[in-house]
């Protein structure tokens, strides 16, 4: 049976959270049978470091698959294992949700040698050196064809012009990456997330999302949180962006929502529970996530577009993860919804 051949631990989970079935690899994974598995709640067995039921109501709600990578999952005494795991409602009961978890060192066996983190780090110091080099003799090239242009005859310009339009665009690529590289620890302080939306919002409309609608639901009364306000806007921008990039040039709506909710617990590595009740979702109508990057979006250099660094969403989870936030995604055709939860400020920060 495919169920009992599948080489990762697989589990389904019950309406009610707890475990229906459970595959032979997952009964190593737990080290215990199936029979002592089946009807306990999951997350009595399994301690996953990420907000799990609210994954599973997600997967129920909106009947697409979630994935969390580089998750800390610890089942019963052993020390935690850090997994990818994939949430996915069953196809003819919805109710049902397919729990998969790969660990890393499954994953990395199946193809890759060093973990993720490692080699995007090595491969970002690489492309950060290489862009720093690049960039002088890009602009003596620039510089180079400007003076050809200036005694060429039309068709001739035509080149010259070529030349200084694509070296402009590596430039600004280049330019990218070092942004990347350069990424300071954030300067946090309390911060209106409105204000910061607003700044991301005004600037998307002049320039990439001009041919979209985009549409404030925010919860006014929402607290401030505690971020550095040009790395938050950031975030918000590079969202924007993809949400209007999804488009594919044609109009289309993203919607920019804001509201409160207690729902979100995430338990940290040193074990204290913190609350992210500041969510904030960029909500677009395009045609979703293609699947074969579905897993690895916020990865560096991930990208689904002809143009794209795959920066964007490496940086928006960087700069989340140093606010001790949480991001995920949400794709299906016509609706895509990228969430970011975050922290609220101390009270006393607040008035000072
Ligand atoms: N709202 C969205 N709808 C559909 N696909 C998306 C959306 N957001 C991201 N993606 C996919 O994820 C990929 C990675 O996004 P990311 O922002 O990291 O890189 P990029 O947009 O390709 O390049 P960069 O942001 O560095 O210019 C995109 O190329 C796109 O394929
Ligand atoms: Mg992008």
């Amino acid at each position: 049976m495919i169920w009992a051949s599948l080489p990762i631990p697989a589990l389904l989970v019950g309406p009610d959270g707890s475990i229906t079935e459970v595959n032979p690899a997952a009964e190593t994974f737990f080290n215990a049978s199936s029979r002592s598995l089946i009807g306990q709640p999951l997350l009595d067995r399994l301690s996953i470091d990420a907000p799990m039921e609210e994954a599973f109501h997600r997967a129920r709600a909106n009947q697409s698959t979630i994935f969390i990578n580089d998750v800390d999952v610890t089942t019963g005494e052993r020390a935690p294992v850090q997994c990818n795991v994939q949430v996915a409602p069953m196809h003819d009961n919805a109710d049902y949700l397919m729990l998969l978890i790969s660990p890393r060192d499954i994953a990395d066996r199946l193809g890759r040698s060093m973990s993720v983190k490692s080699a995007a780090k090595s491969a970002i110091g690489m492309a950060e050196m290489l862009a720093h080099e690049i960039k002088n003799p890009l602009a003596g090239i620039s510089g180079a064809a400007q003076l050809i242009s200036m005694n060429a005859n039309p068709e001739d310009r035509e080149l010259t012009d070529l030349i200084v339009e694509e070296t402009r665009r590596i430039v600004k690529l280049l330019e990218q990456v070092e942004q990347f590289g350069n990424l300071r620890p954030p300067d946090r302080r309390p911060v209106n997330i409105h204000d910061a939306l607003d700044r991301a919002r005004k600037s998307a409309m002049v320039g990439f999302a001009a041919h979209m609608q985009i549409v404030e639901d925010y919860d006014p009364s929402l607290p401030s949180t505690l971020a550095d306000p040009d790395q938050l806007m950031q975030v918000f921008l590079n969202l924007i962006k993809n949400a209007a990039e999804a488009s594919k040039g044609r109009p289309g709506t993203i919607r920019l929502r804001t509201f409160y909710d207690l729902s979100l617990r995430l338990r940290r590595k040193s074990g204290t529970p913190s609350v992210l009740p500041l969510t904030i979702e960029i909500i677009d109508d395009g045609p979703g996530i293609a699947p074969e990057i579905a897993a690895d979006i916020f990865e560096p250099f991930v990208s689904g577009r002809e143009n794209g660094t795959g920066l964007g969403l490496a940086l928006v989870s960087k700069i989340i993860s140093d606010h001790e936030g949480w991001v995920q995604v949400d794709s299906v055709p016509g609706r895509t919804a990228f969430r970011v939860s975050l922290p609220v400020a101390p009270k006393k920060m607040e008035k000072s």
